[in-house]
């Protein structure tokens, strides 16, 4: 058997490498039109850092595991085509800024449709609006006579930094077909691939459209549980409760369960705003608009909760950070990853810009050009692939520096913003971090990473997400 996978970016590199090393009998090849990233991928330096990913890819890459240009070799000969490009917000025309944009999903349609001559299963793997199969099924037998596409729906549920331990050991695989016997067939099919090492009952099987919504509907959720934390957050600050006892309390209750009710200065990553516009404009498009504002609310909790913590870095320093130095500690959307797609620190760093502070980033992972370009986009333009937009990064940023060593960030700054998590920024020496700083030397701390009476102590002031105020933070004017 022949697998192609369409997109070799974070969820189609790790996926087949996982498929391959799983399945040695069978040959997987991943295409993506991108040559840097294909090139990356053949590489020693992987397009992704993935914790993990290096070694599953050296096992298998030469043997059963490829990666191309050639897309339409490939998706000829397979006879599995994985789709996993990506499907961005719209930025234009209809559904702009809330729609998804299936551009890069029809093309690859099209071509497949183009060039095979032999019958596949083609299986969505990117995450697209419910109905996306009817569509694609139109493209792909449109004119093509004597040819048998199936499609499936096999979202993927892996979360960056942890893809590779989700992919070996994932709570479930979910696969969605049509209820027609070549439809169960092609479900068997795909189930035969999973199920070299993933258990039954673990493998779920649907009809198409129940597949598509759920991977919409499982990020919604789990959004919806950060901004429920995050609004909790803020009624905290404003009494003195403590988040993490909150969460701590109402996790116990097995209906409600302990994972994913950390506060944080908002969630990122490509997947979850992304998700839940698309989510809202389908309700709105099927006349539903009460359940489109339901879901709109998680997504306006957390531009709230980024907008808060500026206003909180900057009411507390005297209601100005004009000209004064502050560090950002983590740039990614999460820690162990390099990714920043969507990651809170760029409307944190904005917001902070907007006040004329000088900033000076630290990131293990991310790199000063990455961080540039995120600082000079538009909203919403950064998952329409580099190599296909017309204007390069601009570097115009005085007030910016980037730097490599979190020591170097925080010299003579005014002020530490903890933007991600990363295990490193627990362990500075912060009686060395307080001595380099301007006095009164604060940490705003947006992912509750620091010990925070231990700096209060040393001589910080401290703000951390949704616990009690220090005196000098309450003392200042409410924030919104
Ligand atoms: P990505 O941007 O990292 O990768 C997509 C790749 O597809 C790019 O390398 C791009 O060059 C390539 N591509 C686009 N059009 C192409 C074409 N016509 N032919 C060949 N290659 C083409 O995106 P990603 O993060 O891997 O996400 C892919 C999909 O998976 C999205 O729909 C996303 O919502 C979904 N998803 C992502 C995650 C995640 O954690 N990143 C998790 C689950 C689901
Ligand atoms: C998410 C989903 O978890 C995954 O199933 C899906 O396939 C893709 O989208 P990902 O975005 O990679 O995965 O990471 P995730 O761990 O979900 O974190 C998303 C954001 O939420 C991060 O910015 C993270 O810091 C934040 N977060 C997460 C919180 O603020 N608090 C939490 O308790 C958990």
């Amino acid at each position: 058997m022949k697998i192609c996978c369409i997109g070799a970016g974070y969820v189609g590199g790790p996926t087949m490498a996982v498929i391959a090393l799983k399945c040695p009998e069978i040959e997987v090849v991943v295409v993506d039109i991108a040559a840097p990233r294909i090139n990356a991928w053949n590489s020693d330096h992987l397009p992704i850092y993935e914790p993990g990913l290096d070694d599953v890819v050296k096992q298998c890459r030469g043997k059963n595991l490829f990666f191309s240009t050639d897309v339409e070799k490939h998706v000829a000969e397979a006879d599995i085509v994985f789709v996993s490009v990506n499907t961005p917000t719209k930025t234009q025309g209809l559904g702009a800024g809330k729609a998804a944009d299936l551009t890069y999903w029809e093309s690859a349609a099209r071509m497949i449709a183009d060039v095979s001559k032999s019958d596949k299963i083609v299986v969505e793997k990117s995450t697209v609006p419910v109905k996306t199969a009817e569509a694609i099924e139109r493209i792909l037998t449109h004119n093509r006579k004597g040819i048998n596409f199936n499609i499936l729906s096999n979202p993927e549920f892996l979360a960056e930094g942890t893809a590779i331990v989700d992919l070996f050991n994932p709570d479930r695989v979910l696969i969605g077909g049509r209820e027609t016997p070549e439809g169960q067939k092609a479900i068997k099919t795909l189930k035969d691939v999973y199920a070299h090492w993933v258990s039954d009952d673990r493998i779920l099987c649907t009809n198409l459209w129940s597949a598509e919504l759920s991977k919409l509907a499982a990020n919604a959720f789990l959004a919806q549980r950060i901004s429920s934390v995050n609004a909790m957050s803020a009624l905290c600050e404003a009494t003195g409760a403590d988040v993490s006892q909150v969460s701590h309390s109402i996790g116990t209750d097995s209906r409600i369960g302990p994972k994913f009710l950390n506060a944080s200065v908002g969630f990122g990553g490509s997947c979850f705003q992304k998700d839940i516009l698309n989510l809202v404009y389908i309700c709105e498009c099927n006349g539903l608009p009460e359940v489109a504002n339901y879901w709109k609310q998680v997504i306006k909790v957390n531009d709230y909760q980024k907008t808060r913590f500026v206003n909180r870095v900057v009411s507390s320093m005297f209601n100005t950070v004009s000209g004064k130095k502050i560090a950002i500690l983590g740039f990614a959307f999460k820690k162990d990853t390099g990714d920043t797609r969507e990651t809170p620190a760029i409307d944190v760093c904005k917001g902070l810009l907007g006040d004329k502070a000088k900033l000076s980033i630290y990131d293990p992972q991310v790199t000063e050009e990455q961080i540039t370009r995120d600082l000079s986009m538009k909203k919403f333009d950064w998952d329409h692939p580099a190599h296909l937009q017309p204007s390069s990064p601009t570097t115009n940023n005085k007030q910016v520096s980037v730097v490599w060593d979190a020591y170097e960030a925080i010299k003579d700054a005014h002020g530490i913003c903890i933007l991600t998590e990363w295990d490193e920024f627990k362990k500075l020496d912060y009686q060395k971090v307080y001595e380099s700083m301007q006095k009164p030397a604060f940490v705003f701390d947006g992912r509750n990473v620091v010990d925070a009476n231990k700096l209060r102590e040393i001589g910080f002031i401290v703000y951390s997400i949704g616990k009690p105020l220090d005196s000098w933070l309450k003392d200042m004017p409410a924030v919104a």
